[in-house]
């Protein structure tokens, strides 16, 4: 059934060759071990971050007065609600753990080196954008823990010499935590990350493709 299907398509836009030449039958070097898996699972657990949010995008309201019935909402009443924002929840710490572990393997193995400088580079700001997907996502729930942990968290950006107080107030929406703040996680949350992301995610691939994957030690 699904060949069938991966034929006519085939047929109609010639992919065949492209996804076996190109995507599939790529030389990787001898040796290489299980540390390798980490930068895969990074982005494994990345699609499932996406999937499940947009899942739960269908009902969350950014708004003080929804935002934490809807959730609970989402939680309790919705079917396999639960398991979507549990999926959400671990897909969400465990990658904080496979980065830094794929972090880790470039760095031991040196390829950060040339010439791989820049996606190394890239890997730095898709490190950073994972954390702020941790921050702004922390919010949504607007229960306690969340408020008080972006007060917090945005109370720390204020400290910062010169720029700190401009800071704080664009993120969030003022100089109080309140409606304006959680509606600008969320547009960070959902939108300009995940943009952001998948842009440098692209890059990230091209030049694993160009350069090739690094020799074992
Ligand atoms: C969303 C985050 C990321 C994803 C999905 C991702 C994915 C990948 C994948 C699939 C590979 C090839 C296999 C492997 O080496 O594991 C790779 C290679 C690489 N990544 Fe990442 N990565 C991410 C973040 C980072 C970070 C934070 C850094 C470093 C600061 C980094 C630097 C590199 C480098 C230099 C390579 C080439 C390694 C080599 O040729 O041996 N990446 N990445």
């Amino acid at each position: 059934m699904f060949k069938r299907i991966y034929f006519w398509i085939d047929e109609r836009l010639d992919i065949h060759d492209y996804i076996k030449k190109d995507v599939l039958d790529k030389p990787i070097p001898k040796g290489l071990n299980l540390s390798y898996c980490f930068g895969g699972i990074t982005f494994f657990l990345f699609l499932m971050l996406a999937s499940t949010g947009y899942f739960m995008a269908i009902y969350y309201v950014p708004s003080p007065l929804q935002a934490y019935d809807v959730v609970d909402y989402i939680t309790y009443e919705v079917s396999l609600g639960y398991v979507i924002r549990g999926v959400h929840h671990w897909s969400a710490n465990l990658m904080v753990v496979t980065i830094f572990l794929h972090m880790i393997r470039v760095y031991i193995y040196g390829a950060y080196k040339n010439p791989r400088e820049i996606n190394w580079i890239t890997g730095v700001l898709l490190f950073c954008l994972v954390m702020a997907f941790g921050f702004t996502g922390y919010l949504l729930p607007w229960d306690q823990k969340a408020y008080w942990a972006t007060k917090v968290g945005t109370s720390m950006m204020g400290t910062v010499p010169v720029v700190g107080e401009y800071a704080l107030k664009i993120l969030r929406g003022g100089t109080k935590l309140g409606a304006l703040t959680l509606a600008r996680f969320y547009a960070f949350h959902v939108i300009f990350l995940p943009i952001t992301t998948v842009i440098l995610l692209i890059g990230h691939f091209l030049m694993i493709r160009r350069q090739g994957i690094s020799k074992p030690l």
